[in-house]
């Protein structure tokens, strides 16, 4: 079967990225354009449907971004939503005026148009606002389908020609009823009929990537966490033991995490996986190193070459696997200024030296991280790998401050195991982004029975973020803290002070390097 596309031209990423989110949750597949793509581009897709997103640009300045407005004839159902429905208006020859405050917050808007995008909505329902401008007249032809004290125009549409637009954010979780909203649309007026799932996405991934390897090999770099780790999983689904699956360990991980790694790729999900010992020469190349950036180019440059000597080790391959995900091409499509531009490489295995030379397999590029857990579960992997929290590509180095050496990896990792021990049993832990240790170079003075101690200090770091970008430190209960701090300082050789993280980002990063 044909996969049904809706495309969501993109006003402003974030905006388009959580309204792709929804439709994908409807079960339909979507895909994030560039505004400015031509009717004739976006038709040669055959979408079922187009949706103009939210922004944060004022359609009454001169240069904002706008479409092709010949799309709006070309017979396919279109939403506006807040900047997209103000698009509309203004090139349908409706009228807009700029509000005298920006309303941001919840609203409650009348229903007073008819049937399709309101459905079964009853006549009052919950919204979220956050615009500046609004319409104030419709274009002609479109009905106005709800309103409110303060926006004369909160939907419109043109039942005939299947063109709405609401002024709220249906794609947000503020406003309860947005997904049958977005649902009536994509199913009431533009006649989707959903079904896009990720056992469908497994089947149709399975045989792309068998027709693009043909019978050639692949190499799949393993770092531990979640996206290699899927990515490794669903092309050893389609080519098998055609795929060498390389994990290095470089020394710097988490404690017990090369054990759990091999567990599962030879025990639960076994593949062809090849652990490539190479702590010690990390170690090396890392002695009397403490400069952050000096630590990570050292750590980046010692992978890649660990990594390509492995690759020739192993007789090379014809491809790469990454696990690029599809924000990495939205993001570095937007910063280049077009669809064309060159997806941005992998911080770990950009920069192989050219007598390897690969192709590329990217088998995750059109999924959302929560996809990418999806369908990790979908192909079988445990839970303990497929909802396991970020963890930086150059590992404990960036948590260490000062210099590497083993035995500060050492200290590190058993007291990270206390805090995730006892952080995984705090009802709050489903709440936590990341949650780990960090050792300080100081020395501090203490007492431990009637010694004197003077050993190093480790700080805690708790947060919550949504994707990485801003943080806040969580407010985890004291008594957590307690036996954290306790058991650390008990139980762990070298530490005698544990203090608590109490910084979010911006201004602070998340990691200490
Ligand atoms: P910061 O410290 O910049 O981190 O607030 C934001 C998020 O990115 C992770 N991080 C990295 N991930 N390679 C990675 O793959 C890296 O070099 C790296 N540095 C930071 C960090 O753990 C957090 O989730």
């Amino acid at each position: 079967m044909m996969r049904e596309i809706v495309a969501v031209l993109d006003f402003g990423s974030q905006y388009a990225q959580l309204i792709a989110r929804r439709i994908r949750e409807c079960g339909v597949y979507c895909e994030i354009l560039p505004h400015d793509i031509t009717r004739g581009e976006i038709e040669s897709m055959s979408p079922k449907a187009v949706v103009l997103s939210g922004g944060p640009s004022s359609v009454m300045q001169a240069d904002h971004p706008g479409m092709d407005a010949a799309l709006l004839e070309a017979g396919i159902p279109v939403l506006g939503i807040c900047y997209g429905l103000q698009l509309l208006a203004s090139e349908l020859g409706g009228r807009l005026a700029r509000g005298s405050a920006r309303e941001y917050g919840p609203a409650t808007i009348d229903i007073v148009g008819n049937g399709s995008l309101f459905e079964r909505a009853g006549k009052k329902i919950d919204v979220w606002m956050s615009h500046g401008d609004h319409v104030v007249q419709a274009p002609e032809g479109f009905e106005v389908l709800a309103r409110t004290a303060s926006c004369p125009v909160a939907a419109m549409g043109n039942h005939e020609k299947g063109i709405y637009g609401v002024q709220f954010h249906p794609e947000v979780v503020h406003t309860p009823r947005g997904k049958e909203i977005l649902q009536n649309f994509l199913f009431g007026v533009a006649g989707l009929s959903g079904g896009w799932t990720m056992a469908g996405f497994v089947d149709e991934s399975v045989a792309a990537i068998r027709s693009q390897v043909g019978d050639g090999r692949v190499i799949c770099g393993l770092s531990g966490g979640v996206d290699s780790a899927v990515t490794a999983a669903l092309i050893h689904r389609a080519i098998g033991d055609q795929m060498t699956a390389i994990f290095v360990d470089n020394g710097v991980l988490r404690f017990g995490e090369v054990d759990e790694i091999r567990r599962i790729f030879t025990r639960d999900y076994p593949l062809n996986l090849d652990v490539v010992d190479a702590g010690g020469l990390f170690f090396e190349r890392l002695a009397g190193v403490t400069d952050p950036e000096d630590k990570r180019k050292k750590i980046g440059n010692t992978f890649i070459d660990v990594f390509s000597a492995e690759a020739k080790r192993i007789g090379g391959a014809d491809f790469l696997a990454q696990g690029t995900l599809y924000p990495d091409i939205i993001e570095s499509r937007s910063a280049k200024g077009g669809p064309s531009a060159t997806i941005k490489s992998h911080h770990n295995v950009g920069g192989l030296p050219e007598d390897l030379s690969f192709s590329l397999i990217e088998p995750l590029k059109e999924l959302f991280k929560d996809e990418v857990r999806a369908l990790g579960r979908e192909l079988g992997l445990p839970e303990s790998l497929v909802s396991r929290q970020p963890f930086p590509g150059p590992g404990l180095a960036v948590r260490i401050l000062g210099e590497v050496n083993a035995q500060n990896v050492s200290i590190l990792q058993q007291a990270d195991l206390r805090v995730q021990e006892e952080i995984e049993k705090w009802d709050g832990f489903p709440g936590v982004w990341q949650s780990f240790a960090v050792l300080l170079p100081v020395k501090s003075v203490g007492v431990m029975g009637d010694e004197r101690t003077y050993a190093n200090v480790i700080a805690i770091r708790v947060v919550s973020s949504l994707d990485g970008m801003t943080a806040d430190w969580v407010k985890v209960p004291y008594e957590v803290l307690a036996r954290i701090s306790t058991r650390i300082i008990n139980e762990v050789a070298g530490v005698n002070r544990v203090v608590y993280d109490i910084s979010s980002k911006p201004p602070s990063t998340i990691e200490w390097e």
